[in-house]
């Protein structure tokens, strides 16, 4: 059969023969490795009888292994296992000490929890460009601390850091904290250093989404004595617990309020047994995404999202970039025409603008300074009159804005076999050839 010439093709959009009509395996990149190892840890917790990590009939000690892992491996003296990424994000702003009269710097590409933990601390969010790393951009960043900054939550997004260590680095040069938000980049690093080395929290995430997941979970880091165990007691129920599990409420160094975010068990045996799994899982789609990426680079009207180090990247989306609106929108129709889309309700390949509450001005309770309170809080509070003039409407960060109409994302599931990252390849090439040339 002779090849017909991708310029030629007719694209499936036009009536032509799509490239593939079985659709793509769901991202949920841990979820499709759950087995057996996982039921094997799992049933311990259930056979002891003890499902509560500090005390129990006979206790599995599966959280505690789990933190022992991550300090182990991220290099860093002190791991916390608690109950969401929004969870950590939470007790980590508290454990700063966070609060009325403070502003956080956060970037415009992120996740709502992101915002929702800065606002319920009392502090007042601070927008941040980002660059072609799909991250905060730094030099914006510089400009943006003033005397409010207490802290600058840097997150990792869409499965690899940006610029973090010079982030890093400004944000400590002026004092000012950094909270790393790992939660979708578990297992990436950058430079020999994993992302999670860096800030002085980091936090994971191991809802169904994640890089490795125990349905619902999360993960703190930090090296300071001090932080890690206002960390815990702020988790729990605001005090200290004793070697033997126990609450010690007259500890006077630990006396507060606490969010009641420990990590179960059963969710600590899941998780270690998805950790034994970590490198296979981003090594699976970090291998199948850059195959995709190195056969399309080179293609006219076609960009990428800039990956400081690819040997880090832990794959789970590859990030294109078009030289307008129209064309972004037109190619990925035309792309999930031709096949390249997962089953019916997955977000395997949208237009970015499509990513809803990941862009600033998608967050109505942002934009519209809403409250959990009856009072406002926290945009009432005097401190935070400096936040009034502030507006999260969309124009506020050119850069994000451009990118969030211009960019296509396509999540790489992590089980995608070699025909199927041949398919995605022949399509975005048949495609090309006729959209952008
Ligand atoms: C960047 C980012 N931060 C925080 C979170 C919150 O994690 P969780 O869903 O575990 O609360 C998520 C997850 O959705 C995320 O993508």
């Amino acid at each position: 059969m002779t090849k017909v010439k991708e310029s030629e093709a007719v694209l499936a959009i036009n009536g032509g023969e799509p490239v593939r009509k079985a659709p793509l395996p769901w991202e949920l990149p841990g979820a499709h490795w759950i087995g057996d190892e996982e039921l094997e840890l799992v049933g311990k917790v259930v056979k002891a009888q003890s499902p509560f990590r500090f005390y129990g009939l006979d206790s599995q000690q599966m959280v505690t292994k789990v933190e022992e892992t991550f300090t182990k491996r991220w290099n860093r003296k002190h791991a916390l296992g608690v109950s969401s990424g929004t969870a950590a994000l939470r007790i980590a702003l508290a454990a700063f000490n966070v609060g009325p009269g403070d502003e956080v710097l956060l970037p415009g590409y992120m996740w709502v929890s992101c915002i929702g933990a800065i606002v319920l601390q009392g502090a007042i969010p601070k927008l941040v460009d980002i660059d072609e790393t799909f991250c905060m951009d730094p030099n914006d960043m510089a400009a943006k601390i003033g005397p409010k900054t207490k802290a600058v939550l840097v997150v990792n997004m869409s499965g690899a850091p940006g610029h973090i260590e010079k982030i890093t680095k400004i944000a400590h040069e002026k004092g000012v904290k950094v909270l790393e938000d790992c939660a979708q980049a578990c297992g990436s690093s950058q430079n020999g250093k994993p992302a999670g080395s860096h800030g002085d929290i980091a936090i994971f995430s191991f809802q169904l989404n994640k890089n490795i997941t125990s349905g619902e979970g999360g993960l703190i880091l930090c090296d300071d004595d001090t932080l890690y165990k206002r960390c815990v007691a702020i988790h729990d129920l605001g005090y200290a617990r004793s070697n033997e599990g126990r609450l010690m409420p007259n500890d006077e160094n630990f006396q507060m309020w606490g969010f009641g975010c420990r990590l179960n068990e059963l969710a600590g045996a899941m998780l270690l047994a998805q950790l034994g799994k970590l490198d296979k899982i981003t090594g699976a789609m970090r291998s199948a995404k850059w195959k995709i990426r190195r056969a399309l680079e080179g293609t006219p009207g076609l960009e990428f999202r800039n990956i400081i180090d690819p040997e880090g990247d832990s794959g789970p989306f590859l990030i294109t970039m078009y030289p307008s609106k129209e064309k972004c929108l037109e190619f990925t129709k035309a792309l999930q025409a031709e096949g390249i889309k997962g089953p019916e309700g997955s977000l395997t390949c949208i237009p970015m603008s499509d990513w809803g509450m990941h862009w600033y001005y998608n967050n109505p309770s942002l934009v519209k300074k809403r409250s959990i309170s009856a009072d406002g809080f926290p945009w009432s509070h005097p401190a935070n009159e400096f936040g009034k003039s502030i507006s999260y409407e969309k124009g506020a960060l050119p850069k994000c804005d451009e990118l969030a109409e211009r960019s296509a994302m396509l999540a790489i599931a992590s089980t995608l076999s070699d025909k199927d990252v041949d398919d995605i390849i022949a399509a975005f090439k048949k495609v090309a050839a006729q959209v952008l040339a």
